[in-house]
């Protein structure tokens, strides 16, 4: 872990960001709004997981957004790449090592509703664990025992709401279910998540948001809404579909954002 801190810390030459971001499936467009960027490829930071899935293009991006520093992991490790809940253990306890106290989270998603359609954008407000992994597991101390109420925090949530507010997005609110991927869901398996009381579907978020709430890290996640769940409002979802939609959210999420940071205290 030190070699990867060490080298971040040097290559970040003099900067110090609070807030982390984690981009999406198809989000990876977002990095390109920061100003004088420092790119970091994954490979080139020693214990840092290279995601093998397209439209994650895995480096990490640091400088300034709207004003804020910022550094944002463009592709993540998932679950379902080789059944690792802590994939993303080792950035995230990185990030957390060289100061980094906020992260937002991001995922391209299935909407459960009908009046949440394609390119819709959804705060979580909490999730269900519908894989039943848990990245804590093997943690040998008592900080495994995780309290997971409030886990996506109340403060960064309201001043995300205000910011989509002033600027004009429609924002959702709901609760994401964990499906550990990487085959879609059934429609039979999306009718059983509605009547969980989710909102919301994917492949992502949750083992990152029990990581950082382990580690001390503050958590907002956002879905973009790249399609209906399988078999809802004709809903039958591809990665392809993910990949192409996600932009169409992605612009909006940017927009909130950018009021968010250039509002931060
Ligand atoms: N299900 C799971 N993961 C997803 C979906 C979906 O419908 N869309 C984008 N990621």
């Amino acid at each position: 872990m030190r070699e990867a801190t060490t080298e971040i810390i040097r290559r970040l030459d003099g900067l110090v960001p609070k807030l982390a971001l984690v981009l999406g499936s198809g989000l990876g467009d977002l990095v390109d709004k920061i100003e004088n960027p420092i790119e970091m490829p994954f490979g080139d930071l020693p214990g840092f997981p290279q995601s093998g899935v397209s439209g994650h293009s895995g480096k990490l991006v640091a400088g300034t957004l709207a004003g804020t520093q910022v550094i944002m992991l463009s592709g993540r490790k998932h679950y379902y790449e080789e059944g690792d809940a802590a994939a993303m253990r080792f950035p995230l306890q990185v990030l957390k090592e060289i100061g980094i106290t906020h992260v937002i989270l991001t995922n391209a998603a299935g909407s459960l509703q009908n009046d949440m359609p394609p390119g819709s954008l959804m705060l979580l407000n909490d999730h269900i664990n519908y894989s039943g992994r848990d990245p804590l597991i093997g943690e040998e101390s008592d900080a495994r025992f995780v309290p997971m109420v409030d886990a996506y925090d109340p403060e960064i949530r309201k001043a995300l709401e205000d910011a989509a507010a002033q600027v004009g997005v429609h924002l959702h609110h709901g609760v994401y279910i964990w499906f550990s991927g990487p085959s879609f869901e059934t429609p039979a398996e999306i009718r059983m998540a509605k009547m969980f009381g989710a909102n919301a579907v994917g492949m992502s978020t949750v083992p990152e948001v029990i990581l950082c709430r382990f580690l001390g890290l503050k958590v907002a996640a956002f879905s973009i809404i790249t399609n209906y769940g399988a078999g809802l409002a004709g809903g039958d979802p591809s990665h392809g579909e993910t990949k192409e939609m996600a932009p169409l959210g992605g612009e909006r999420l940017g927009r909130v954002l950018e009021y968010y940071l250039k509002n931060l205290v």
